[in-house]
């Protein structure tokens, strides 16, 4: 067991501040009804531009089917009278290895935004990793007090990136995740016109005052780069988000990555990009041991968790999930959210015959499509 503090079931839940637009019934807690319960509560247009992936959402369709083809084969007669869900992640303790993925323009759903998923995810015990087109200052975080990690583009301004990263390392983030499948945004298949420049990032004031094109990604990032951010963060811990193939995984641990996040960007970038579960295992297979590896995209089920972990995953991330509950319910939907995942996961691995998350190996899984 870690000094993970003990945390609230889903029938025992602790007060956390919520905006007074918060839900007044208790919204529903599982991704599959939070999705609808959000939908009900958004704009048209604002559920689009979350629900949304590009092209004609092969990847966001796959990623969820990737996940369910591998089916689960159940070890029996194990003790499992006492199941434990925490583990680490880049050496911070936390309650499961679910964790909630960077989303752009959360006060887009909520009066709260970042500063309610940061709380929630405090509260749950799991760690935020936060986005560079927040909505938040790293001020108003201050006061989440839960682990967070900055999601970094590489601007065309250099010297503006360079700015957000120095300013993230002061305000605590433990580490750094640099988003690399986005060189272009990609055109998205539903509400192409959005964000709306009324909702503009604002982590760093110079951010906030900007529409010109040195604050969108810089197209000409390379390996070499990795270098320069961690000298610029003052050698913060490195992880690369958006891999899915084993050679740039390992170019990424030769560069200095501390860590792989195998993401297509929840299917809102190369449309007809691998699902997550099936560039895993590849990803896994080419890095050292010491280097984790986490994975987002479709990720909704304890069963999913397992399947990532059993791949090799030591976290799987909350992408849409996190957003659905934040915009029904605020800091409490998000904590809730997490705690009833915990919660499947532990049902999960109990039925699978494991006691703890490491007793999850890839001998868990029977591929649907062993010769694919
Ligand atoms: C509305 C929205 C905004 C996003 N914004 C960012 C972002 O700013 N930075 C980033 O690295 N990924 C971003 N992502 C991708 C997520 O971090 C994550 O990879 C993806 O949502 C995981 O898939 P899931 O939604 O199926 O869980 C965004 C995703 C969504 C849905």
């Amino acid at each position: 067991m870690t000094s993970v503090p003990p945390t609230p079931r889903p029938d025992a839940p602790t007060p956390v501040p919520v905006a007074a637009s918060a839900a007044v019934t208790a919204p529903p807690v599982e991704p599959r009804d939070l999705e609808a319960a959000a939908r009900a509560v958004l704009p048209a247009q604002v559920y689009d531009y979350i629900a949304t992936g590009s092209g004609v959402e092969e990847t966001l369709a796959a990623n969820l089917a990737a996940w369910r083809e591998l089916a689960l084969a159940p070890r029996v007669l194990r003790d499992v009278g006492r199941v434990d869900t925490s583990t680490t992640v880049l050496g911070t303790p936390v309650s499961s290895p679910v964790q909630v993925a960077p989303t752009g323009y959360q006060r887009l759903v909520h009066p709260d935004g970042e500063l309610g998923t940061a709380t929630g995810a405090a509260h749950a015990g799991s760690l935020l990793a936060l986005s560079t087109r927040a909505t938040a200052t790293f001020g108003e975080l201050a006061g989440a007090a839960g682990p967070w990690w900055l999601q970094l583009y590489v601007l065309r301004d250099r010297d503006l990136t360079a700015t957000v990263v120095e300013r993230a390392a002061a305000a605590g983030a433990r580490a750094l995740v640099l988003t690399v499948d986005t060189p272009y945004v990609a055109k998205k298949a539903r509400s192409t016109a959005f964000p709306p420049a009324a909702v503009s990032p604002v982590l760093v004031p110079e951010l906030r005052a900007r529409g010109d094109e040195g604050v969108w990604q810089d197209p000409g990032v390379t390996f070499a780069d990795l270098a320069w951010l961690a000298e610029v963060s003052g050698r913060l811990p490195l992880v690369v988000k958006g891999v899915v193939r084993g050679d740039d995984a390992r170019a990424c641990a030769d560069a200095g990555a501390d860590a792989v996040w195998v993401s297509n960007h929840g299917g809102r970038q190369l449309d007809g990009a691998v699902p997550t579960a099936r560039a895993l295992a590849e990803v896994r297979a080419a890095l050292p041991e010491e280097v984790e590896v986490y994975v987002d995209g479709g990720i909704r089920t304890g069963r999913d968790v397992v399947r990532a972990l059993a791949l090799g995953a030591t976290a799987a991330f909350i992408g849409r999930p996190a957003v659905w509950a934040l915009a029904t319910g605020g800091a409490a939907g998000v904590r809730d959210l997490l705690v009833a995942m915990r919660a499947d996961l532990e049902e999960t691995l109990a039925l699978c015959g494991c006691a703890s998350i490491a007793d999850v190996t890839p001998d868990l899984l029977r591929p649907a499509h062993p010769h694919r």
